[in-house]
């Protein structure tokens, strides 16, 4: 078997994605929301039986492979890696699947490991003397420096470039991992970060793909030094600490969201594993999207400054057009999480979290102490309001959040209704119409689907319909054809192989009938298969009946009654020869 047969056989698709997507169990498929368009209700599902996933609702669509592709955004390569890896399969040596970018990027990968062990080393050593003493001062244990592998960048600018030099990596390679930097004279590179307390970043599998290095000075500026994009590091992709978070995302089903790296570490450490931090970065919705895949609640907790509170404002805008459900936490007592956890506890910042309010209140609070208790200062602050309650796209939720708000502000509901209705009439008239999914005559689907889940009965099966040349007539015949070649050319049939010679058109007719399967590991294929060959050799045996009814019938017109009553005799033998 070839390598990556050998791999989609030995890896289970659902297990894979399901660490990526929530997924619930439907019949031999499973459902969730889709992680590469933005819904409220799934159209994703993944086929265990036939290991490939489809979106009804923008058609994404492969096997395990694609997937990890799309999700982490690698090469095929990469991704045959990743799940190897995972899975304890041992890569063939030779790698006929790697291109020349691939190799780039496997050297920038292994660059970023390498530091992030000198990095720790240099912490532990004489050198990061400072860095500890800072570390310290902010309160950090030893566990959390291990467990979030903190480290220290020297001073010299050589650090890094003249290791990697000495390992032979290739200018090249030093210059696309935006670790180290070309000379203005040309005559080699040095570091980017000196003197800092590094931070490493990492994508969603958890391999470092960026730094970020803190100044331990407070004069020194920028305060943060982050990586810069690389092939291996889009930062509006990257939510730093998800790939710890998100087990704790989905175990408590919300997400914490922070504005800084220490932040997240301070408050990880009181034990909520459930915190991530965009990088540096204004939230995004591919960030937003990919903390949805684990769970629709997020509690905002940004910084108690004006800065921190505008930001959580940008990012409520963000997080409601993916549709999710918001809470904001803010501490009152000028503190940022990192610090409130330190100075009042694990249990005190959790009682926070627990009891945040939703967002449209902390919203109208701040619209209320900009405008003031006054009727006209209530509507200033209603408007300042609608924009983002527009945004939701439950109709009821919106209803109840119109009623909360007017209640809230003191305003007459009447008002504050009729806004909504405005604004759910521009809504219509936005919104697209979803695609219809195409279907299958359920003949034909269960037909398709018993073939292609027991091989016993195959050749059997399509011999029969062969014989009836009923398959000419179905809306799938194209794939029935493939199948009838397959079966005659005693090849193997099944969901991948017919796959392979289908066009788009009728790939889509496959995938229609394949996940409208409702069939289970238990049913009698064999059973349902005869059900449907008598049905069509019955209909077959009408057809022909109606056909010399017909026949018979113009015979009479015309005055032949010779043929008419030769018809007549085949017609009465049709009757008694077969059931109906
Ligand atoms: P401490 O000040 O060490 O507590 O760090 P913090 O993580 O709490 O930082 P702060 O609240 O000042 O900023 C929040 C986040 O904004 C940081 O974690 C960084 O991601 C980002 N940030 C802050 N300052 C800078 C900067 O100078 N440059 C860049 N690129 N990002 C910054
Ligand atoms: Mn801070």
């Amino acid at each position: 078997m070839d390598f990556v047969e050998h791999l989609k056989a030995s890896v289970d698709i659902v297990k894979v994605i399901g660490e990526y997507v929530r997924l619930k169990r439907s019949g031999p498929r499973w459902m969730g929301l889709c992680p590469f368009h933005t819904e409220k209700t799934g159209s994703f599902s993944v086929h265990a039986t036939h290991q490939f996933y489809y979106c009804f609702g923008c058609q994404a669509k492969g096997d395990v492979i694609k997937f990890v592709m799309e999700i982490e955004r690698l090469s095929f390569y990469e991704a045959l890696k990743l799940l190897a890896e995972r899975h304890g399969i041992p890569l063939p040596k030779r790698s006929d699947y790697s291109d020349p970018e691939t190799k780039l990027r496997a050297g920038i990968f292994e660059m970023h490991e390498l530091a992030a062990r000198m990095f720790r080393n240099a912490l532990a050593s004489s050198a990061g003397a400072d860095a500890r003493g800072y570390i310290s001062k902010r309160g950090l244990a030893a566990a959390e420096i291990e467990e979030f592998g903190l480290g220290f960048a020297e001073r010299s600018g050589q650090f890094l470039a003249r290791r990697f030099q000495q390992d032979g990596f290739t200018a090249e390679q030093m210059e696309a991992s935006g670790l180290v930097l070309k000379r203005q004279d040309g005559s080699g590179f040095y570091d980017r970060f000196r003197g800092r307390l590094m931070f490493p970043i990492q994508n969603e599998s958890g391999k470092i793909i960026a730094f970020a290095g803190r100044a331990l000075a407070a004069e020194e500026e920028p305060k943060y030094l982050n990586s810069p994009e690389t092939s291996i590091y889009r930062k509006s992709t990257v939510l730093y600490n998800l790939h710890r978070a998100k087990e704790g995302i989905r175990k408590n089903d919300r997400a914490v969201l922070v504005e800084g790296y220490m932040d997240v570490i301070g408050v990880y450490s009181a034990g909520i594993r459930e915190v991530v931090a965009s990088c540096g970065t204004a939230l995004t919705s591919a960030q937003v999207r990919s903390l949805k895949r684990h769970s629709g609640n997020i509690v905002v907790n940004f910084d108690p400054d004006a800065a921190g509170a505008n930001a959580a404002e940008r990012s409520i805008q963000i997080l409601l057009d993916e549709d999710l459900r918001i809470r904001i936490l803010e501490l009152e007592t000028g503190l940022d999480p990192d610090e409130y956890v330190k100075q009042r506890g694990a249990e005190e910042y959790r009682k926070r979290l627990d009891a945040a309010g939703s967002y449209f209140h902390w919203l109208a609070d701040r619209a209320r102490s900009r405008h003031g208790a006054t009727v006209e200062g209530q509507m200033a602050a209603l408007k300042e309001l609608l924009p983002a309650i527009h945004r939701m796209s439950d109709k009821i939720e919106r209803a109840a959040v119109a009623e909360d708000v007017a209640h809230y502000l003191a305003i007459d509901r009447g008002i504050v209704l009729d806004q909504f209705r405005k604004a759910a009439l521009d809504r219509r008239e936005r919104g697209a119409p979803e695609p219809a999914p195409t279907s299958v005559p359920p003949m034909e689907k269960i037909l398709l689907n018993c073939i292609l889940r027991s091989p016993e009965i195959q050749t059997g099966v399509l011999a029969r319909l062969q014989a009836l040349g009923a398959a000419e007539r179905f809306a799938t015949r194209a794939v029935f054809a493939v199948l009838l070649q397959l079966s005659e050319s005693g090849q193997k049939i099944g969901f991948s192989e017919l796959d392979a010679r289908l066009s788009e058109e009728e790939r889509t007719l496959l995938l229609a009938a394949v996940l409208a399967d409702e069939g289970s590991e238990g049913t009698d294929c064999r059973k349902q298969a005869e059900w449907c060959l008598e049905k069509l050799e019955s209909a077959g045996r009408e057809a022909l009946r109606a056909e010399v009814r017909t026949r018979l019938r113009e015979a009479e017109r015309a005055g032949d009654f010779a043929e008419a009553l030769r018809l007549a005799g085949e017609l009465n033998r049709m009757d008694s020869g077969a059931p109906r």
